[in-house]
């Protein structure tokens, strides 16, 4: 299947560009889904990747190249080496909107209401759910940014004579598929989806129509892809209950018009080889020395938290579960410490930005009441460093993810590769990581601070042995099933299912 042309289109697109004293500068995306398709956008000899404008010079650089994509260089490692003129490069098109479309359709639509109704955050009691503002917001963003994007695939699609392989990604997309397959019929389609799939009853509280559209707009795709079962299983209830159609539950297999849309899943993973050779840096060396000096020192322990500051991670009551396990084993106060490394994230949608506040004001309320010789248990830092992630990853004695709800979460993965210290895994049970990993994690449930408490004294006072013991197994499951088998599981099943095996 790989010998057609790969056409992928994703929000957050593998580099972004930026100006400095020197000129332009390329700075390559890290997060798990650019990561994980960077490697096969570099290596075949036909692809390009769609993508939003997200700064400044990007913009730029789309109207330099006058809608047309543009050849960049990258680098084999995002963390690790710096731009070689010889590395691999990348195929990327820019694409510009008009920006109150755009934030209509990622302020309004994708992240307060998909991102929540998805996420189960949506709050059903007070909070206005759909007014005129949403409804105007739908089609003249989602709708219309949508449009402008698959266009944009269209065109791509085409410029390769009408036949390629159509990788679509996340939630910002779902109008897509249906209209790249009405245009270019000929197209191998897939779309993966990041985050949860929640059941039936959760979508109808978006209206019919709105709910009907993203479903049928989906089901333009061959596959519709997911991180876990029980999420491909939600997608084709929905489409058996929210739209009428049969379905094969057992198979995963929506019927819709003359055509199967399959629901299949496969649970994306890290890149093990750039995060070992992201942990032999200098860089990473340095911060690991720097950690052990402030936080570990005689026979204290390290808590660790790495999150984006959205409500789904529940970072508040990860902070409450401290609080509570500190109020109940004074012993531990002055010994254990918890460092939470948050990336403020979505600042411009106001529940996110509430967020931020309500997480200071409650490490604030815990550190005064808990503060011992002048240590201060909770040490909260607001920034971006993922070679400090990584040494903090290496020693940390509990990683705690707590999510309410969450995809898949490679935090978890990250740390079981590269923890050197028998780390636990304290591990929410509602993260798709959960499915591969629940059994050599201390299980969390999300909203019981209580058991959450619990459940870190039990991962702090576990024997190093038994810590050891089931890291390694952690580990070696994610080295088996790493990113690189994430992708090759898709291809697999597409290439048979296109009839190209
Ligand atoms: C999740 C989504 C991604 C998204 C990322 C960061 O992981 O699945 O699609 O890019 O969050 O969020 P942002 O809104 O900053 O792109």
């Amino acid at each position: 299947i790989l010998n057609l042309p790969l056409v992928l289109l994703s929000n957050r697109g593998p580099v972004s560009f930026d100006r400095d004293v020197s000129g332009r500068t390329v700075n390559r995306g890290a997060g798990g889904l650019v990561s994980a398709l960077s490697g096969l956008a570099e290596h075949l000899d036909d692809a390009v990747w769609v993508c939003g404008a997200s700064t400044e010079e990007d913009a730029a650089v789309a109207s330099e190249a006058q809608g047309g994509s543009i050849l960049v260089q990258t680098s084999p490692y995002p963390h690790v080496v710096e731009d070689e003129p010889d590395g691999p490069s990348i195929r990327v098109r820019l694409v510009t909107t008009d920006p109150a479309a755009y934030a209509d359709f990622y302020s309004v639509w994708s992240n307060p209401i998909l991102w929540f109704v998805q996420h189960g955050l949506y709050g059903r009691a007070l909070s206005p759910v759909i007014t005129l503002v949403e409804h105007d917001a739908f089609e003249n963003g989602y709708a219309a940014v949508n449009r402008v994007y698959a266009d944009a695939v269209v065109d791509e699609v085409r410029a390769r004579g009408g036949k390629a392989l159509v990788l679509l990604q996340d939630y910002h997309f779902y109008l897509v598929a249906e209209r790249v397959r009405e245009l270019c019929p000929d197209v191998v389609l897939t779309h993966f989806i990041h985050i949860p799939w929640p059941g039936p009853d959760e979508w109808r509280i978006l209206p019919a129509g709105i709910r009907e559209r993203l479903l049928r707009g989906l089901l333009g795709s061959d596959v519709v892809g997911f991180h876990t079962r029980r999420y491909a299983r939600h997608f084709v209830l929905c489409a058996q209950d929210l739209l009428g159609l049969d379905v094969d539950l057992d198979n995963l297999l929506v019927f819709v018009d003359d055509r199967v849309v399959r629901a299949r899943y496969y649970p994306i993973s890290v890149d093990t080889a750039a995060l070992e050779a992201t942990l032999s840096t200098e860089d990473v060396a340095g911060h690991v020395a720097m950690l052990r000096y402030t936080f570990l020192d005689g026979e204290r322990q390290l808590i660790l938290r790495v999150d984006r500051t959205d409500p789904s991670k529940n970072v508040v009551r990860g902070f409450l579960a401290f609080g509570a396990l500190l109020d109940q084993h004074p012993e531990l106060v002055g010994k254990v410490s918890f460092l939470a490394l948050l990336q403020p994230s979505r600042t411009d949608v106001p529940e996110y930005a509430d967020y931020i506040a309500l997480i200071g004001a409650v490490v604030a309320e815990i550190n005064a009441r808990h503060t011992k010789d002048g240590r201060q248990p909770i040490d909260l830092r607001m920034a971006e460093d993922f070679p400090l992630a990584v040494a903090a990853y290496s020693i940390c004695d509990v990683i705690l993810v707590n999510a309410l709800a969450d995809g898949m979460n490679l935090v978890t993965k990250e740390v079981a590769v590269v923890n050197r210290r028998g780390g636990v895994l304290a591990l929410s049970e509602n993260a798709g990581a959960h499915e591969e990993l629940g059994e050599y994690a201390v299980t969390l449930h999300p909203f019981d601070v209580q058991q959450m408490a619990d459940a870190l004294y039990e991962a702090l006072t576990m024997p190093l042995e038994e810590r050891q013991r089931r890291l390694a197994a952690a580990a070696e499951q994610v080295r088996t099933h790493d990113v690189g088998r994430w992708l090759s599981d898709q291809l697999d099943d597409l290439a048979q299912l296109a009839g190209y095996l």
